[in-house]
Order: C-alpha cells, then structure tokens, then sequence
C-alpha cells in the first residue's frame, strides 16, 4: 500500500504492528491463564488495535466498550473523567483489562484506573499500543505496551486528526501542513 500524501513518513509498518501486538497479546495470554477478564476498548482510537490484540488471546473474554472524554487534561483538571458510554457489564469483582491505543498525559488511564477499581474491579490492567512518556503529566504506566514513541502527531491504525485517517492499516507522522493550516 501506498503512503498517504497526508503522511510525513510511516513510524510503525503493518508488519512492525502485527509482530508486536501479537508479542504483547501473548504475553498478557500466559498471565491470564485460567481466568476470564472483561476486555475494555476505550473508543474510538483503540479500535482496530483491540481488534488485533483480542484474536491473539486464548482464553475466554468478555468484550466491552466506553467511551470516554479527555477534556480537562491541562493544568486545570478537575480530575473528573467524562463519561461518553460507559460499559454495559458490571467490574465487580473481575479482573479488567484496559485496552487503549495511546498513553499521553495519562490523564484518560489515570481516571479509568480509579474509577473501576472505585467500581469494584478485582484488577486493572492496562495494554497500551503507543506511550507518550515524555508527554506524561499523571502518574500512571501501561503494565503493557507495544511501543515508547517520540512526540509526534501520529495517526494511523485508529488513530485519527479531525476523525479522519483512522483506516490507514500503519501509524504515520502527519504532515504539519495539514494541522497547521
Ligand atoms: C486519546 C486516546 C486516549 C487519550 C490519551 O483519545 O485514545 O484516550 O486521548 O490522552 P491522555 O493520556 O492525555 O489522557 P481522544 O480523546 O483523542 O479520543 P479518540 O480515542 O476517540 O480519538
């Protein structure tokens, strides 16, 4: 497939994608063992990540969904999430596994974590696709991660700009041209 003229370069390949996250689901597939955890995608941008990253599972899963708003991350955050949907299954006393496809100021998987462990949720383990470290404001880390990357707006494989780009099957760098004008 050809790159995206919208596109500075390709960070992350379809291939680089696929081996890793098959890495990480296998890894988070032995810890689990015997278990059987709610699987939460934060939408929309872990989407197509999720859809991955659960096929490589091998014990069984619920699946569920929020949607969340992370409005309020900068320097005034009122340290509430805004909840968009919130899930159709009750956390009590399971083991959750977050799904998200970036950790940036850790504002988002802060609150997440707080609030289902506040719900009951034996545990929270969190599975993140890209990490911003450099960006990160709030004390938190994935307990798994595919990637550490720069700060760069990146879209791509769920990640979008303005609701667009969400189905390029590879993580790119979007040209300044685009944002900036
Ligand atoms: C993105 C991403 C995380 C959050 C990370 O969501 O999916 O949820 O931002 O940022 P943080 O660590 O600073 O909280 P976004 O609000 O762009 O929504 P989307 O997933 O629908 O694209």
């Amino acid at each position: 497939m050809t790159m995206h003229p919208d596109c500075e370069r390709i960070m992350l390949s379809e291939d680089q994608l696929r081996s890793r996250v098959k890495e990480i689901a296998h890894e988070v597939d032995k810890v689990f063992k015997g278990k059987r955890p709610l699987v939460v995608g934060i939408l929309k941008g872990s989407i197509i990540f999720y859809s991955d990253f659960i096929r490589h599972l091998s014990m069984p899963v619920e699946l569920d969904f929020m949607a969340v708003s992370s409005y309020g991350s900068g320097a005034v955050s009122s340290g509430k999430l805004k909840i968009k949907k919130d899930l159709d299954r009750d956390v009590n006393g399971r083991d959750v596994i977050i799904v998200e496809d970036i950790i940036d100021s850790g504002f988002t998987l802060a609150n997440l974590k707080a609030l289902l462990l506040e719900r009951g949720a034996a545990s929270v383990t969190i599975v993140t696709l890209l990490n911003k470290l450099e960006r990160r404001e709030h004390d938190i880390a994935p307990d798994y991660n595919c990637f550490d990357i720069e700060n760069e707006f990146v879209i791509g494989y769920g990640l979008d700009y303005d609701e667009q780009y969400r189905n390029l099957p590879y993580i790119g760098i979007l040209k300044r041209s685009v944002y900036e004008k």
